[in-house]
This record gives structure tokens, C-alpha cells and sequence, in this order.
């Protein structure tokens, strides 16, 4: 309305309290959080500030991103398709891409049917809406990822968590929920902040004992878990255990988006009932080819796993002798306990000068008290690179007391 003036509120003092603290991080050389990446310097270094970096943040596990056959698929898409989608696909059309890479994508994880979406958060957001709402419960893992915990909130249906891999907790969740329309059971295969993996078949026991759905967020388990990497049931020797993997395209795959994978009639049903489907656009071309390459990729390059691997145990063992707390991560997630806010953002700050970028995780993401590097190793570091990174660490740890 002419003339009217809206009253300071809530929202401006949240914004203002934000800036405040952003601009005192940055007056302490503490804030190195969304930095600009100026060039990838091929294999584990990347040019930020104008300086070469040991990168210890990448979630791209097997070092696909610029792989040459992935990058000329994406190039092929653009040259046949463009770079836009029309929208929706359900009424602009369906692109050859993507029935191919959902049929890469089943095959890769051994399921009938797959369906991708534009992000693995909204992935998971839409899964767990559409499966269940008012009268069902969703049954989680404490610490399972923030874009569970939306789905849950979003759906409507009784939101239940167990303590982290806690199985007696997860039968008595599952006892209590007894009668309910439908249950589901939704955990991530490796945990995000810690690293440690999910106890699949004990899991997949209750829920099958006690008749209830189970999902499995694969973000951080393809690539990464399995001798292949085809992850979480490869990990333990199981085949078809889960009702619905879901997992992203935005870590190993070098893409964005995320997908479904499960039943042809489940995914039917996200198909036409889904709200991220049938109210958001599709990948673009490019994303989904690129995608569906670095499937193939990974077919083609198991070794990669084993590098992984054998990479990730490298670090962990050294920071383990150097006197660091990784708590429980038995993956390329390793995170390094600081304790407090502040100590994190110190170690940050010494290893960003000595050229290792890496960053910290604090409250509220982690409990008060927790905060820590969540270090994350990739098949492309050398073990010279991991043998740097450990030093760097070893003297921020010391200078900063932890250690
Ligand atoms: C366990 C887990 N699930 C889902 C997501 C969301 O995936 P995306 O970043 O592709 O949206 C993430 C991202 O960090 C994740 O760690």
C-alpha cells in the first residue's frame, strides 16, 4: 500500500544477526565456507584465492568429475538436445535420456524400474510424501540426513526415530507403531556426518518381521560400498532386501539430481503421483547423460573402489596414530572430532593455510559439542597427498591443542 512502511520484524533481525556473525568470522579469518573454485587442477587440487589446494571436501569418491567419456556424453546431449528440458516431463515429453539412464540406473542397482528427479534432497523429499501421510508412520535413524527428516515432516504421517543403529530401539519403534495403514523404515546407508554404515541385514529383518517398508538413502554408498561399488547390499552379500534405494547423482555421479529404484509399479506410482515428478522439471540432457555415463563408468573402472578404499584407510589410520578421534566412520567420510565450534573453525583456519581445504561441521548440523572436519578422501589422492594432508592436520591439531 502507497506509503506504508513495514515495521522491523523477526525476519530482519534473523538476516541482520547472520550478517553480524558472518562479518565477525570474517574479521577472525575464521569463515571459509562457499568458497570460489577459480579451476579444477585435475586429480585431488583445485585453484581457489589464486592458490593450488589439496581438496579434502569432495564428495566426488571415485574422481569421475572431467572424466573425458563422461564430459563428451554430456557434450553429445547438448549437440542433440539443447540445453533445456521443455519442463515438466510428464506433459513436455520424456527425453530419450532419461528412460536410458533410469534403465542404467536399475540395472546398476538391480532393481525392475528406476525414476530420477532434479535434486537428491527433493528425491527424498517426494519419496517418503508420496509413500506415506495421515495414519502411517515413517520410522527413521537419529542421524539420518536432513532431506529424510523433511519427507517425514512433509508427509503428514507419524514421525518415529530410534538411536543411531540401535536395533533393539528401531523393534521397540516398530512395536509401537503396530496397526498403523502402512510403515516405513528409512535409514542412509553410510551416515553423512560420521561415516559409519547402516546394520542392513538387522534392518531389513525387523522390517521384514514386522511388515513394514524399508528405504535406504545410497548418497554416500555408491561407488563407495561393495567390492564394485554398487553398494549397500554388495556390502554385505545381500541382493533385493530393499524395498526402495534411493540415491543421488550430485557425489560419485558426477551430475546432479537423484533417483528412485525399486518395483516397476512403485515407480509407476512416483511417476504419476509424486509431486517433485509431476510439479518439477526434468534433468537437463547434458545431467542425464553425464550420468548415465558415469554408471558405465564405473562398470568399466571397478579398481577405482578398491583405490577408494585402500585410500580411505590410509587417512584414517593416520590420523588414528597421530592421536585424532574419527570416531566411527569406516568410509571416505572420515570425520576429525574438534569439540567445540571454535576449535573446529581453528583447525579449519590453520589447515586453509597450509593449502588443504577442508571444513568444519558444527551445531546445529552436529550436536553441541561435536563439531569436527568432515574430511572426505577420493580414489584420485596419491599417497603422497593423503601423507601431506596428515601433516598439515597433525601440526593444526597440535597448534590448536587437540592432539
Ligand atoms: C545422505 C544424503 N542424502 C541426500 C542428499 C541430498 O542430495 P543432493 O545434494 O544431490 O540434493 C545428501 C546431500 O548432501 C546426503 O548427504
Amino acid at each position: 500500500m502507497e506509503g506504508s512502511v513495514r515495521v522491523e520484524g523477526k525476519i530482519d533481525a534473523r538476516a541482520r544477526a547472520m550478517r553480524q556473525r558472518l562479518e565477525n568470522a570474517q574479521s577472525e579469518d575464521l569463515y571459509y565456507y562457499n568458497q570460489p573454485i577459480e579451476e579444477l587442477c585435475g586429480g585431488a587440487r583445485v585453484r581457489t584465492g589464486g592458490r593450488e589446494m589439496l581438496m579434502f571436501a569432495s564428495y566426488s569418491y571415485l574422481g569421475l568429475i572431467g572424466h573425458p567419456r563422461i564430459n563428451a556424453a554430456a557434450e553429445a546431449a547438448i549437440e542433440e538436445f539443447g540445453t533445456g528440458t521443455h519442463g515438466v516431463r510428464l506433459l513436455a515429453g520424456t527425453l530419450k535420456l532419461h528412460n536410458e539412464l533410469e534403465a542404467t540406473i536399475a540395472a546398476f542397482k538391480h532393481t525392475e524400474d528406476a525414476v530420477t528427479f532434479s535434486s537428491g534432497y527433493v528425491t527424498n523429499l517426494t519419496a517418503i510424501s508420496t509413500m506415506v501421510g495421515r495414519h502411517d508412520a515413517v520410522i527413521c535413524d537419529k542421524l539420518d540426513h536432513a532431506s529424510i527428516v523433511d519427507g517425514c515432516l512433509l508427509s503428514g504421517a507419524d514421525f518415529v526415530r530410534f538411536k543411531h543403529n540401535d536395533m533393539a530401539d528401531l523393534e521397540r519403534c516398530l512395536k509401537k507403531t503396530a496397526g498403523r495403514a502402512a510403515r516405513l523404515v528409512v535409514v542412509d546407508a553410510v551416515f553423512s556426518m560420521d561415516g559409519d554404515i547402516t546394520d542392513l541385514p538387522a534392518v531389513a529383518e525387523l522390517c521384514q518381521k514386522y511388515g513394514a517398508w524399508l528405504m535406504v538413502d545410497e548418497a554416500h554408498s555408491v561407488g563407495v560400498l561393495g567390492k564394485t561399488g554398487h553398494g549397500i547390499e554388495e556390502h554385505f552379500g545381500l541382493d533385493g532386501v530393499i524395498d526402495l534405494k534411493m540415491g543421488t547423482l550430485s557425489k560419485t555421479i558426477p551430475s546432479v539430481g537423484g533417483y528412485l529404484a525399486g518395483r516397476h509399479d512403485l515407480m509407476q506410482l512416483f511417476r504419476h503421483e509424486s509431486r517433485a515428478f509431476i510439479f518439477s522439471a526434468a534433468l537437463p540432457p547434458a545431467q542425464a547423460a553425464a550420468a548415465r555415463a558415469a554408471f558405465e563408468v564405473i562398470e568399466d573402472e571397478p579398481e577405482r573402489v578398491e583405490t577408494l578404499r585402500k585410500n580411505a584407510a590410509r587417512f584414517t589410520r593416520g590420523l588414528k596414530q597421530l592421536g585424532f578421534d574419527t570416531m566411527r566412520t569406516e568410509t571416505a567420510i572420515v570425520p576429525v572430532l574438534c569439540g567445540t565450534d571454535d576449535l573446529a573453525f581453528g583447525m579449519v583456519r590453520d589447515c586453509q593455510h597450509d593449502n588443504i581445504f577442508v571444513l568444519p561441521v558444527v551445531s546445529p548440523a552436529v550436536p553441541i559439542g561435536q563439531a569436527r572436519l568432515r574430511a572426505t578422501v577420493t580414489a584420485v589422492h596419491t599417497a603422497t597427498e593423503i601423507d601431506t594432508a596428515l601433516g598439515v592436520l597433525q601440526l593444526a591439531g597440535q597448534r590448536v591443542g587437540i592432539i
